[in-house]
């Protein structure tokens, strides 16, 4: 049996298709924040989805710091207080629904956004 390579080593796209169906709205709680990776032929899309005062907001699992993907704990991309988005490996912090970075060592940049939209109480990207 051929060998699975290592995560790392495989190959990453940044954006997806249209229309893909990702969840049901009711799946992830508000606040609360959900990872997804999608995979596009042979390469690998990861990202993530925040669900905030009503509103589903998507970015690319990348942090804009150093490019690590943000959530230590699978799923868990929110403060504890829900109300930012956190990389945990170095602290910085994002507004959850427009992705801009307003703290720590890459304060002004902001997340990747990922076209998501919640049509029919189904999270589908856009
Ligand atoms: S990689 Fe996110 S804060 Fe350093």
């Amino acid at each position: 049996m051929a060998e699975q390579p290592e995560p790392a080593e495989r190959k990453r796209v940044w954006t997806t298709p249209p229309n893909v169906p990702l969840c049901a709205e009711t799946d992830i709680a508000d606040p609360g924040s959900r990872s997804f990776v999608l995979q596009i032929g042979e390469a690998f899309f990861h990202g993530f989805v925040v669900h905030k005062d009503g509103q589903f907001a998507g970015y690319v699992d990348r942090c804009p710091h150093q490019g690590y993907p943000l959530a230590i704990e699978l799923d868990r991309y929110l403060t504890p207080d829900g109300s930012l988005i956190l990389c945990g490996w170095h602290g910085a912090v994002f507004e959850p629904l427009t992705g801009d970075c307003t703290g720590g060592p890459c304060a002004g940049a902001r997340l990747t956004p990922w076209p998501v939209a919640a049509v029919g109480g189904i999270i589908r990207t856009a």
